[in-house]
């Protein structure tokens, strides 16, 4: 655990720690860095004239040993232009200099941030706290010197005391994001769907009301469709409900959030190949940013009421396996013809969405799942998939996805593309052939929702990175939807 503090930059700096002061894009030094600069006798100066760095953002110029009393290092980190420097601008300067020191030796960071609002400066140290964020639990023999080195930030401000207040709203938030990574980064035999539920009922203790559905319920309460994608697996599925009743009223209509948790998805009778199975561990992404945003909103007591369901499943082959042509019941009495078990998002969602709006009648609904392979070749790394039936929702949510930095682009729901779906012997199959994957699973989705706004974020792509550019997000899970999400209540849903 790294501790992050604010401080006065009239408090004495540690002597054996690292200095990181902002340049903005093609400036001169200014502020902390001007200073810096004269304290080293021009070295900073010295050293910028002669590299490349020009304060682009994300560009960083480290200085070993200077002169001056300014530690053991020395680091300028680019903003990007004065004109676009902005919290997330100042979170991302921050995470990329701790990037940078990170495993460099020294235990101490200080990041001048004296000129900037305390807005900034509380996210700046919500920017270093998911930069440093690691799954560390399964290492038992990494080298001293691979390990994480800083143990202390210490964010320079002018008004420290605000800046900590502000922080505690972007820590709600962050804490979110990193209860979402702890889920998704764990393995399936650790991480079954008993085992995400229990942790989902340890929230409680947050505030939040929670309820475990097991196999006997879901059969009763008729998720037959659902239960269809767990009928391989030697683990038990379940439902979790999660409620959050932050408004002046408890019983007003809340917004609802719905999460694919498949803890593991080998693709069922219609397996998939071995190579990248692995990575079918993260297929629960979509119920992990869910159960992460329930404990942003928790966190930060959000003036909202929001419903959060989660389908917890493991898609496995066996003997009581479904197989390809099973027709299968769903909640909403539609019939679902099973014709690829590895299309089992798709199944475990119908149910979801149903028993969400026919228990809840929410506001809008929004569900995220990594749903398909095609959205990767549509979209690449960096964006999810958007899907609605309601523009305005939509809207919100792309005003909410350029505010958190986390993207999203839309898709279309083109009536044409039905009969992808239809099937010769029930109302629908669950595949739709290679033309547009991504959105012939939608247009399934869709066809749960009946006449609730509603939304639906393809994830596949972003919810686990590989080395990322962003720093942000260390590789593996990153969490995605949770502050995209916590945005949109709190920019247009909150009392
Ligand atoms: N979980 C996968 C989608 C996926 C693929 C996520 C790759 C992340 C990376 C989903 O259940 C699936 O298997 N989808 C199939 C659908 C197909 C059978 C219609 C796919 O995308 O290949
Ligand atoms: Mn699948
Ligand atoms: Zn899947």
């Amino acid at each position: 655990m790294i501790s992050i503090e604010f401080v006065s930059p009239a408090d004495p700096r540690p002597q054996d720690g690292a200095l990181a002061v902002l340049v903005h894009e093609g400036e001169a030094l200014t502020g902390a860095a001007s200073a810096a600069d004269q304290a080293s006798q021009g070295a900073l100066g010295r050293a910028v004239g002669a590299s490349r760095f020009k304060g682009a953002k994300g560009q960083t110029l480290d200085l070993i040993a200077p002169a001056g009393g300014l530690g053991v290092r020395l680091t300028a980190v680019g903003t990007g232009k004065a004109g676009e420097f902005d919290a997330a601008a100042c979170e991302s300067a921050a995470a990329s200099a701790f990037q940078l020191l990170r495993a460099s030796g020294v235990a101490t960071l200080t990041l001048a941030l004296e000129g900037a609002s305390a807005e900034h400066a509380a996210h700046a140290a919500g920017g270093i706290k998911l930069a440093a964020y690691r799954f560390d639990r399964y290492r038992t023999t990494e080298k001293a010197e691979v390990k994480t080195s800083i143990t202390t930030v210490r964010i320079e401000t002018a008004d420290p005391a605000a800046a900590k207040a502000a922080f505690a709203n972007v820590d709600a938030v962050t804490n979110g994001v990193i209860f979402t990574r702890d889920l998704v980064s764990e393995p399936a035999n650790i991480l079954y769907p008993a085992e995400f539920a229990r942790r989902v009922k340890a929230l409680e203790s947050m505030g939040l009301e929670v309820e475990v559905f097991g196999e006997d319920q879901l059969r009763e309460m008729g998720l037959h469709c659902l239960l269809s994608v767990g009928d391989g697996s030697a683990r038990e599925t379940q439902m979790a409900v999660i409620q959050w009743k932050g408004a002046a009223d408890p019983n007003a209509q809340p917004i609802a959030f719905v999460g694919k948790g498949v803890c593991f998805d080998t693709g069922g009778i219609s397996i998939k190949p071995a190579d990248g199975m692995e990575d079918m561990k993260w297929d629960m992404g979509g119920a992990g940013a869910v159960a992460g945003l329930m404990h942003a909103l928790a966190g930060r007591k959000a003036r909202v009421n929001a419903v959060g369901i989660l389908g917890l499943v493991e898609n496995m082959p066996d003997g009581a396996a479904t197989r390809p042509g099973d027709v299968v019941n769903t909640l909403s009495g539609q019939t679902v013809e099973v014709i690829n078990t590895d299309a089992e998002g798709r199944l475990v969602l119908a149910d979801c969405l149903t028993y969400c709006r026919q228990r809840f009648a929410p506001k809008f609904m929004v569900d995220l799942a990594t749903l398909t392979g095609a959205i990767i070749i549509s979209l690449g790394m960096d964006y999810a998939g958007l899907f609605s039936n309601d523009d305005a929702l939509s809207e919100t949510l792309l005003d909410a996805s350029k505010a958190s930095g986390e993207n999203l682009w839309r898709l279309p729901l083109p009536a044409a593309y039905e009969k992808q779906i239809d099937s010769a012997i029930a109302d629908m199959k669950n595949v739709g052939g290679r033309p547009a994957g991504s959105i012939t699973a939608a247009l399934f989705l869709q066809r749960f929702v009946d006449k609730t706004p509603w939304a639906h974020l393809d994830i596949a792509a972003v919810a686990w990175r590989k080395p990322s550019s962003n720093p942000t997000i260390p590789e593996g899970a990153s969490g995605f939807g949770v502050r995209l999400l916590n945005t949109l209540v709190a920019q247009s849903y909150e009392d």
